[in-house]
């Protein structure tokens, strides 16, 4: 876990036995799945971050490849840059590290507030390395990763910035345009497309903003509502309205990615 940085005191880290400890012997123990819990005061033992049932969920989800369409474009992204060290804000339960760790040869690194999507990630043992920290306060050196990926998550473009060298890029993806169409069709009468913004984040320029799309034929309820529960959708729609997706056996939707590759300056 080397360019590492203590939390405490932003000294590097190094490997002691089996934990990581700083140059003052701040030390963090590494879980017996392999990952850290970077997070310090009282936040350190709570149930941060998304939870259990949403990180397995999702991970059951991905795990049958609905989503590999972004996950093959993210590790084209990767490879045409030549990223030795991606960074995976927000990783969740670490599909995508995985993906990328397994398909290219970039060392990587991904954290997320949520302990549970962190300890999934891990057990994955995929050769990323996980570790649980807050976006506000990223635990890496300045300029430590080559391209940074930033999928369906909030922003803090101040530590983005810091955390990706000059040069290098931040991908951040959210959903485009028609993402899940053929879903919000059944749900409601008069869906509304998806807004694709190009936020101006400081100490970045936007290079290039392009859509991954594909239709996807999701073959049971099961992975009907996991899908769901992954979207904002699920905590918006009456019961009645959920009701018409559950009657569903088979549904087939476009999947629609928006791909924003900024630069850093
Ligand atoms: C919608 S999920 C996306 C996860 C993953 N990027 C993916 O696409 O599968 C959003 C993730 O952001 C994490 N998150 C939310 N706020 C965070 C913060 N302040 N610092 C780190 N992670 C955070 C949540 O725990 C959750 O895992
Ligand atoms: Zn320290």
């Amino acid at each position: 876990m080397e360019k590492l940085l203590c939390p405490v005191c932003k000294k590097n880290m190094a490997l002691v036995g089996s934990s990581l400890r700083c140059e003052s012997s701040h030390s963090f123990d590494i879980a017996k799945e392999g990952y850290v819990n970077l997070l310090t005061g009282s936040k350190a033992g709570a149930s941060t971050g998304d939870n259990k049932d949403m990180a397995r969920c999702r991970k059951s989800f991905l795990d049958k490849g609905y989503f590999e369409p972004l996950a093959k474009g993210l590790c084209q992204i990767i490879s045409r840059e030549n990223a030795s060290t991606v960074l995976d804000i927000c990783c969740g339960e670490g599909y995508y590290a995985e993906y990328i760790s397994r398909s290219t040869s970039a060392a990587v690194y991904g954290f997320d507030l949520s302990k549970e999507m962190v300890r999934l990630a891990a057990k994955r043992k995929s050769g990323a390395r996980f570790f649980v920290a807050n976006m506000s306060a990223i635990p890496v050196g300045d300029g430590f990763a080559d391209c940074a990926i930033h999928l369906f998550a909030p922003f803090c473009e101040k530590e983005f910035a810091r955390a990706v060298r000059k040069g290098g890029c931040l991908v951040s993806v959210c959903p485009g345009k028609t993402h899940l169409w053929q879903m919000k069709q059944t749900l409601y009468a008069t869906p509304y497309e998806n807004e694709e913004d190009n936020p101006v984040l400081e100490g970045f320029e936007l290079e290039e903003a392009f859509n991954i799309k594909a239709d996807i034929t999701l073959t049971s309820p099961e992975d009907t509502d996991a899908l769901f529960r992954m979207t904002p959708y699920y905590y918006h729609t009456s019961e009645s309205d959920k009701q018409k997706l559950a009657s569903l056996q088979t549904l087939t939707t476009v999947t629609d990615f928006y791909i924003r590759i900024y630069r850093r300056k």
